[in-house]
């Protein structure tokens, strides 16, 4: 990886409340021109307060910001969009069960030097972005192997150094080198059903995130104002109110699954996936069944026509569902 860095520490002081449309007075550093890892902005992106002030207190204070929350969320956009928005550059690194401690520290590899083989070391991902002003986001921090977990256990301390044994060598973390993560879970291991693959996280590794912030659902008007943001052919009248109904089943299969009365909840993902299917489809009917209620067991679909039902005010149609209300 080339390390085309012009600017090595923030240079410039930027409005949070401007920038993050919260209602904050408050600055944070930031860089004035973007290189290669900065993550593209996303215009249509609403920021959560609380969470984009964690992230916030993460880039600016240098804290170890764990974001956790149910899934598709937006945990891991928000850091990516903050990031963008700071011109900070950002790395996202997803810690699924493939990822090894020689992915994240490097290995010897075979390269070839005035036209002979060599054998040199190249560094990994994490002796990588702590040398450089780079946020490094760990996705999936409670899918991570447990030999891995203790690598990066190393670096989570501010002053974390990182030792490369083979190559006898000391690392100092970069002054603006940052580190996030994202969990579905808080490391307690997964209790509701839902996350599969998880693991508990060592508490001596947790106890060392400075800061660990909840994100489930968004605010109703704020979820409203991404979806039409996501697909501006809802904004106008039918649109907004059709958009409401679609956030208050989702809000509705939030409140089943904490209940437990069902398994699957509708995530602000699946909102804005549906609303995306039903411009293609043209009909909120159909594009429910494709885009979450396919999803659901099928005892529960029961349940699901209900709400669909409570919000809409009419029946699902020719759906599995109905045919199981019919019965
Ligand atoms: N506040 C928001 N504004 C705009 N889009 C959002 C917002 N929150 C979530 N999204 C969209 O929802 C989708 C899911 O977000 P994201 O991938 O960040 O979720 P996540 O919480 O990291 O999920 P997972 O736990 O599955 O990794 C993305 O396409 C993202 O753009
Ligand atoms: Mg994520």
């Amino acid at each position: 990886m080339s390390k085309n860095i012009d600017t090595e520490s923030p240079d410039i002081q930027l409005d949070v409340g401007q920038m993050f449309d919260i209602d904050v007075d408050m600055k944070v550093p930031g860089f004035s021109e973007p290189n290669e890892y900065v993550p593209n902005i996303d215009q249509a992106y609403r920021f959560d307060k609380n969470t984009t002030l964690a992230i916030l207190a993460g880039f600016s204070h240098n804290r170890r910001v764990m974001i956790q929350g149910y899934h598709g969320s937006g945990k891991s956009t928000h850091i990516e969009q903050v990031a963008a928005r700071l011109n900070w550059p950002c790395v996202r690194v997803n810690l699924d069960s493939h990822i090894s401690r020689i992915d994240l520290l490097g290995k010897d590899a075979i390269a070839l030097k005035d036209g002979k083989q060599i054998t040199e070391f190249r560094e990994g991902i994490l002796p990588w972005a702590l040398q450089s002003p780079t946020a490094l986001v760990f996705d999936e921090y409670d899918a991570g192997r447990p030999d891995v977990m203790f690598v990066i256990q190393r670096v989570l301390e501010v002053e974390g150094k990182l030792t490369l044994l083979d190559q006898n060598k000391v690392i100092s973390p970069h002054p603006s080198f940052r580190l996030f993560s994202t969990a579905n879970t808080v490391g307690l291991g997964d209790t509701s059903g839902l996350y599969h693959g998880t693991q508990q996280i060592n508490q001596g590794q947790m106890d060392r995130w400075h800061i660990v912030s909840t994100l489930n659902y968004l605010d109703p008007e704020l979820e409203l104002k991404v979806v039409l943001a996501k697909v501006p052919a809802m904004d106008n009248k039918k649109g907004i109110e059709e958009a409401k109904n679609m956030i208050s089943i989702a809000n509705l299969s939030r409140q089943g699954f904490a209940n437990g009365d069902i398994s699957t909840l509708m995530s602000p993902r699946t909102v804005i996936s549906w609303a995306e299917n039903n411009q293609i489809f043209q009909d909120l009917n159909k594009s429910f069944e494709i885009t979450f209620l396919n999803k659901c067991d099928e005892t529960e679909r029961v349940i699901i026509a209900e709400y669909y039902q409570r919000c809409f005010n009419a029946e699902m149609e020719g759906s599995v569902a109905e045919d199981l209300v019919e019965e």
